[in-house]
């Protein structure tokens, strides 16, 4: 049994609880239920919430000046240690939020007790892990925006660079790269919404569920929420600690961006193989075999396609912790936390691999356009031809499959067969047909809205400039949470916040 009142105060373990216990937690359980070893990255984010609780304790008078004076300033002075690196979060806490009270009780005594009236840990964790996954989000926009850029970049030099596109891995069609690589850029333009929609999701503010039944406390939970920042507050006190639905929403964008850029560091594996050849790798961003000297393999690539099983790991790891369980809160949710950050780190780090990746590749625009001299890729072209010379769709593309076994018999190309071979296949072509078998000619008259025709991509190119601007304007209106913005220019006590 630990003697509150021997045991000098700045040394005395302060656990939240104990009360009704005599003896002390086995230690292996101890380390096995303590949060501290991970959630100790939610310590500026817990100690902000904090600042925002005390000030509406004191706004509403729940706390009287002479408490929450010091309990404000003991905060906002650890906040600065902590941000300046003079203060590491460690110890034998069992999680972030009991290092803060030790340490504020450390500071300004018996005050820091009054801290926890009207909220328990279960709002605090909530809330600290919305204020770090906002933060986490507002870091991943500008690097998703840098990506977006850098492909635009790629994609106003390559509009007039031909190359095949593919279904099935099959060469399909001709398109420009410009097009191709813009393909990726709405994918990622789309998480850029997902994204923006999971930090919204999280500006909920929890604090004022104190544990999972209100408060007979005059609390005020909207003047809480606005000191932080989020758009809104709980509706129901036991929803408020239960839902980590924000963290799923977060999880879930960090999981389909993950997968977008699966699928376009496949490409740049593929595409700088011999095989292909379609780009080179710059040193910087390839690395060399241990064994086999000629070798030049896109680690960074391939790790960007892998990258993307862990943050899918990471979704499912979060949503089978809440699948099935109970109301309210349950230790079980303490599990969000590790998954969270990962999938938010990974993608983070994932998005700034592959620009720096897209930087440094240099496209072949011959290996490109050659790339379309077999395969027939203007068959479809043929039969379009026929369609507007009154042949009904089906019946043309037939035809025009028949053109190709023919040229595919003498190994040429659908524009070398001579004229009387194609008619004996496609009877309807025009004398002219040769010319509209080029792959020049397919790509330019491609100009329907969204394809590949110079003219329809700038059109497009425009359409992402706007995208971007729409990013950034989303980022410039960010602003830090009014209390943390008071704590920096020292109005934590001032008449007026926000
Ligand atoms: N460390 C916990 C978490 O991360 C917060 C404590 C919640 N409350 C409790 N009574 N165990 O979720």
């Amino acid at each position: 049994m630990t003697n509150e009142t021997s045991v000098p105060a700045a040394a005395r373990p302060r656990k939240l609880w104990g009360g009704r216990f005599e003896n002390d937690l086995d230690p292996d359980l101890h380390r096995f239920t303590s949060s501290l070893p991970f959630d100790r990255r939610l310590v500026r984010h817990d100690l902000v919430g904090s600042l925002a609780h005390a000030r509406m304790l004191r706004e509403t008078g729940v706390l009287s000046s002479d408490d929450a004076g010091p309990i404000l300033s003991g905060l906002s002075l650890l906040l600065t240690e902590v941000e300046e690196g003079r203060l590491e979060v460690d110890g034998d806490d069992e999680d972030v939020h009991s290092w803060i009270e030790r340490e504020l009780f450390r500071r300004i005594g018996e005050p820091a007790g009054r801290l926890h009236t009207a909220r328990s840990r279960n709002d605090q964790t909530s809330t600290a892990l919305r204020l770090s996954v906002r933060e986490a989000i507002e870091q991943i926009l500008p690097e998703l925006a840098a990506l977006g850029e850098t492909w635009l970049a790629i994609a106003r030099e390559h509009r007039e660079t031909w190359m095949p596109g593919y279904t099935h891995l099959q060469r399909g069609q001709p398109v420009s790269l410009a097009h191709h690589l813009l393909a990726h850029f709405w994918a990622i333009a789309a998480d850029r919404v997902r994204f923006e929609r999971a930090h919204a999701s999280s500006g909920v503010s929890p604090l004022g569920a104190a544990a999972l039944a209100g408060t007979p406390h005059p609390v005020e939970p909207r003047r809480t929420a606005q000191l932080l920042g989020f758009e809104d507050v709980f509706a129901n006190s036991i929803h408020a600690v239960a839902d980590r639905d924000f963290a799923v929403e977060a999880a879930f964008a960090c999981a389909l961006a993950a997968v977008h850029l699966s699928r376009w560091a496949e490409e740049v594996v593929l595409w700088t193989s011999s095989e292909f050849g379609f780009a080179k790798l710059s040193d910087s961003v390839a690395k060399g075999s241990s064994l086999m000297p000629q070798k030049r393999n896109p680690e960074p690539a391939e790790l960007v396609r892998g990258k993307a099983g862990r943050v899918i790991g990471d979704l499912t790891a979060l949503l089978v912790v809440l699948k099935g369980l109970p109301l309210a809160y349950d230790s079980d949710l303490q599990e969000d936390k590790e998954a969270v950050f990962d999938a938010l780190d990974t993608v983070r780090a994932c998005l700034s691999a592959a620009r720096r990746v897209s930087a440094g590749l240099a496209f072949d625009r011959e290996r490109l356009s050659g790339a379309l001299e077999e395969g027939h890729a203007t068959a479809t072209d043929l039969a379009d031809h026929l369609v507007r010379r009154g042949v009904p769709f089906r019946a043309a593309h037939e035809q025009a499959g028949r053109a190709v076994r023919e040229a595919e018999r003498r190994g040429s190309s659908l524009a070398d067969l001579p004229l009387d071979v194609l008619r004996s296949a496609c009877p309807d072509v025009s004398d002219d047909v040769a010319s509209f078998l080029s792959v020049d000619h397919s790509v330019r008259s491609r100009r329907s809205s969204g394809g590949p025709a110079p003219e329809a991509v700038m059109e497009q190119i425009g359409l992402a400039e706007r995208e971007l601007e729409e990013a950034r304007g989303w980022l410039r209106r960010r602003r830090a949470p009014p209390i943390y913005r008071a704590h920096c220019e020292g109005r934590l006590l001032d008449g007026q916040i926000a």
